[in-house]
């Protein structure tokens, strides 16, 4: 039967491969997008998000089946928009659309983190604290005084955090929830990290053992995955996608 699955960010990149490939294999997909998509909403506000996750609601007719939280902002934009969109943005969809998934058999949710979170130095404890107690305006104030890399690996973290802290009620309520961890695939939000006169020099730095970036497909297939059966007992686990990057830099988990 056809899957109902909100998936943000479906206007590109990522999230236009997610949209494409559930839509392929007979999903419904009603994506959330500041443009060209079914819901149209700024999810960097919190009114935003709350008509995002209205707005989903009504489109589902109140049950959905899967959930992609893809949308997020790079960190060559303001350190501030960074926090709002990947973390607020991210852990208002999964926990404003929980109660859509509870009941829904096979139910799962994947939210997308970034390898950053491990290859940054700088992030700082006290923003992803602040992310993931939910104070925005703590957040905003420690963000407007740090790096855009530092601000968006601290929200990744936070948003792989809230993933595995989430483990036990959303296990409780019968839904699956997993984060992918992407490093650096071709995408809008890549080229303007490259063209950045600060971060540009930084991105190609990283080394992949795999010798490449990614393709956003290369993402999408993995998330494709994880809101399948086949991923039946995966549950709080974070998936790092980066060609082997992660494993080369931290080989000793
Ligand atoms: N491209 C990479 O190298 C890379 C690496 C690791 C993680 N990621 C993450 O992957 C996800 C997808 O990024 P992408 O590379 O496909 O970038 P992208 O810029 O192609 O797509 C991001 C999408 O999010 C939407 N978006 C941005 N701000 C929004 C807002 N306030 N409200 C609603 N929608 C908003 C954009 O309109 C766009 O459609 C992001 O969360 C990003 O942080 C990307």
């Amino acid at each position: 039967m056809a899957r109902t699955i909100a998936v943000s960010g479906t206007a590109s990149g990522l999230g236009l491969a997610v949209r494409r490939r559930l839509e392929a294999a007979g999903d419904r997909v009603i994506g959330i997008d500041l443009r060209d998509a079914e819901v149209i909403a700024d999810l960097s506000t919190p009114d935003g998000r709350d008509r995002a996750v209205e707005a989903v609601l009504v489109a589902a007719d109140g049950a959905l089946d899967g959930l992609a939280s893809v949308a997020g902002v790079g960190p060559h934009l303001p350190s501030e928009l960074v926090v709002s969109v990947n973390a607020f943005g991210a852990l208002a969809l999964l926990d404003g659309l929980l109660p859509a998934l509870t009941g829904r058999p096979g139910a799962a949710a994947v939210a997308v983190s970034s390898n950053s979170i491990t290859l940054d130095p700088t992030v700082r404890a006290d923003l992803v604290d602040a992310c993931l107690s939910g104070d925005e305006g703590a957040a905003r104030a420690i963000a407007a005084e740090v790096p855009g890399n530092t601000a968006y690996a601290s929200s990744k973290l936070a948003v792989a955090r809230a993933v595995r802290r989430r483990v036990a009620v959303w296990g409780e309520a019968g839904v699956r929830l997993n984060g992918v961890a992407p490093g650096p695939f071709a995408s809008a939000l890549l080229d303007a990290s490259r063209a950045d006169a600060t971060l540009g020099p930084l991105v190609d730095m990283v080394p992949i053992p795999l010798g490449h970036p990614g393709a956003a497909d290369e993402v999408a297939a993995p998330i494709e995955f994880l809101l399948s059966d086949a991923a039946s007992w995966i549950h709080g686990s974070l998936l790092f996608v980066d060609g082997g990057t992660d494993a080369l830099l931290r080989p000793d988990v």
